[in-house]
């Protein structure tokens, strides 16, 4: 998150089967609504409940690694542009957007500033970011943190408020390498725990509280690093709030899971598909039908309801 908005604020191999059922659930984009404390989801392009307007929308992006050029996707700059068109095109400008990881592919400066380039055409009061594995290779992170560490502590991480709901974003990424294929599974580590102890301290329980982070808070398929080791450990310290939404990016796939008073949501990617957990291997699915690409890619809007206390997540896809 920009400093104002702080202060106001198969793949080869899989079959075809797979693929189908995986397309299906990827196939829409996510739309987040702030309602009142407690996350609810609806497909994008839905309308919302009637007399139910959101107290403020935000937008979640993910997984834009600019510099990437290969199948299924050899314009990530383009598929993102077409992303921020769309958040242009909402009927409201979002208050802010989230982006969760993965800006670039290499975390080389001319992905990052073409990633920047683009974002800066999004109307939004300020865009927020967390890095994904790909921001932090080979630089001992400097690039990342140069460009948007400012007023964040330790390796990026940072808290907001929004009229009334209180936003955490956690660096999950710090260990993991993404040249290795599976990553390894996310770490948030001991002085970030301590940090979000205390960050949570002076909340009141009815606090509706956003988590974000790039690798997914929940067990998605560990083989693949698709989850984060210590993330029991901060979720024991966000039990006690009245309404909990987790949102991740990394698995380039839209996922929701429902647990308690805490919903877990993943966000698709702008730039490609990966598959389906455990189908296949991951990576991007390189075979993806022609003219499918922007089908299975998007962005998700979510919207808090204050009077409800709940937020809503919508998933669209770019086409
Ligand atoms: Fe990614
Ligand atoms: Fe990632």
């Amino acid at each position: 998150m920009s400093s104002s908005e702080k202060s106001s604020a198969g793949g080869d191999g899989i079959d075809r089967r797979g693929m189908l059922k995986c397309m299906a659930w990827v196939g829409t984009g996510l739309v987040w609504g702030v309602s009142g404390g407690v996350a609810t989801s609806r497909v994008f392009g839905q309308p919302a409940a009637p007399d139910q307007k959101p107290t403020f929308t935000f937008v979640q992006i993910s997984d834009s690694h600019l510099g990437f050029a290969r199948d299924p996707n050899k314009d990530v700059a383009g598929t993102l542009k077409q992303t921020v068109d769309r958040i242009n095109a909402l009927p409201e400008p979002p208050a802010f957007v989230l982006h969760t990881g993965d800006l670039t592919h290499l975390a080389k400066p001319d992905e990052f500033d073409a990633c920047a380039e683009i974002l800066k055409g999004v109307k939004a009061g300020a865009v927020g970011y967390v890095p994904g594995e790909h921001d932090f290779d080979g630089d001992g992170n400097k690039e990342y943190l140069g460009r948007y560490g400012k007023g964040t502590q330790g390796l990026g991480w940072y808290n907001f408020d929004h009229k009334g709901v209180h936003f955490v974003a956690l660096v999950n990424v710090a260990n993991a390498k993404s040249g290795s294929g599976d990553g390894g599974l996310g770490v948030i580590g001991a002085e970030q725990l301590a940090w979000l102890k205390k960050d949570l301290a002076g909340l009141k329980d009815s606090t509706p509280v956003v988590v974000y982070a790039h690798v997914p808070l929940w067990a998605v398929y560990e083989k693949w690093g698709w989850g984060t080791r210590d993330a029991e450990q901060a979720l024991d310290l966000l039990k006690r709030f009245g309404s909990l939404t987790v949102l991740n990016g990394h698995i380039h796939q839209v996922m929701q899971k429902v647990e308690g008073k805490v919903t877990f949501h993943t966000a698709r990617s702008t730039a490609f598909p990966q598959s389906e957990p455990g189908k296949g291997t991951p990576g991007p699915i390189r075979n993806l039908p022609a003219g499918k690409l922007k089908s299975v890619i998007g962005l998700s809007t979510v919207s808090y309801i204050e009077t409800a206390g709940s937020l809503a997540v919508v998933d669209s896809t770019l086409e």
